[in-house]
């Protein structure tokens, strides 16, 4: 075992004076280093010598193994260096760096932004936490009127100089109606994107926290026909050229005559099915000629001046345009749902 031992090392330093690149040195490595090479073999058999000299020649083994390596080590080194070779493997897959993804309603409120932006308006935001009076009042719901009801909300325990509760998270974008109107006067065209707040139980349709799309166009003479042209555009651009749009009355204390807006399905194409529930119609967005005293409380002469504002349900939009059946993934961060878009 001792010359079987002694001949490897001969054997290799033979072979080393043979090198001449590195396909002979893998040959090298693989002969004496290897797990299936000569010394591995070698090494496997000490465990069946008798007695005392198993220790001795595990102990010459171990030697001839740490000189093997350490020269084979060095004059791999010495290669490396002559060729410049590095170790990477041109075969191995990529690193894979996890790139971020654009929330869907981010998607949806870049498209309508563009859309709006190459029409002449421009984009407006406003305070997610509002006072009593632009959310309600000034849009024409004054304290303990009815409509209310509807957009119940979560208050701010906070106190105006009247001693006034008066502040609360906005149900709906409509307040910047009157903040751009005070800001910037007339004749005016805005969009509004933004997040806000109701005070719902949870379910997939239903969220507390959700988004919207507001539009305001104030001028001359600005009456029902540039609202439904303006509609037509936006159902156009979002759910292809041939979606038609319909008005039907609805009551907004802040329009008059109020609507709301339903596009053909873009699913069946106004034939009916599950998402439109038959109806053929999808009801998106609501809208009107804004109220006179609506345009009062943004200090404009109702004689003088008309206008006409609408809000799409931006939640709802990404929801129907992809694919989406519960509006809970919008806010719960799930990076596996995000990937997805
Ligand atoms: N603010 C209304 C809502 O949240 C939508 C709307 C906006 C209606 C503008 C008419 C005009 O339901």
């Amino acid at each position: 075992m001792k010359n079987k031992l002694h001949k490897l090392k001969d054997d290799f330093f033979q072979q080393l004076e043979n090198i001449n690149g590195l396909e002979s040195l893998r040959d090298l490595e693989l002969r004496f280093l290897s797990r299936k090479g000569e010394l591995s073999e070698i090494m496997k058999g000490i465990k069946d010598v008798a007695g005392d000299s198993r220790r001795e020649i595990g102990e010459l083994a171990n030697e001839i193994k740490k000189e093997i390596q350490e020269s084979f080590q060095k004059i791999s080194e010495k290669f490396v260096k002559k060729e410049n070779f590095s170790f990477s493997d041109p075969s191995l897959p990529g690193l894979k760096f996890d790139q971020g993804h654009l929330n869907p309603i981010t998607l949806i409120q870049n498209e309508l932004e563009d859309l709006f932006s190459s029409l002449g308006f421009m984009v407006e935001d406003g305070p997610e936490m509002e006072s009593d009076y632009f959310n309600f009042t000034a849009l024409n719901v004054p304290p303990l009127h009815p409509a209310r009801d509807m957009q119940d909300t979560f208050y701010v325990d906070l106190k105006n100089e009247k001693g006034e509760h008066d502040v609360l998270m906005r149900t709906q974008t409509s307040p910047v109606q009157i903040r751009a109107m005070l800001k910037h006067g007339a004749p005016l065209k805005i969009v509004v994107p933004g997040r806000v707040f109701r005070s719902e139980s949870t379910d997939a349709r239903h969220e507390h926290t959700f988004y919207q799309f507001e539009g305001m166009v104030i001028g001359k003479n600005i009456n029902f026909a540039h609202l439904k042209s303006l509609l037509e555009i936006v159902g156009q651009k979002l759910f292809g050229p041939d979606t038609k749009l319909r008005m039907r009355p609805k009551f907004y204390p802040f329009v008059e005559p109020g609507n709301n807006g339903e596009y053909t399905c873009f699913l069946c194409q106004g034939k009916g099915c599950r998402v439109c529930k038959n109806s053929g119609w999808l009801e998106i967005v609501g809208a009107g000629l804004i109220h006179p005293d609506v345009l009062r409380a943004g200090g404009l002469d109702p004689e003088e001046y008309s206008g006409l504002a609408f809000g799409f349900g931006l939640t709802r939009l990404a929801m129907l345009k992809y694919n989406i059946n519960d509006n809970r993934l919008f806010l719960n961060g799930d990076i596996k749902f995000l990937e997805q878009f």
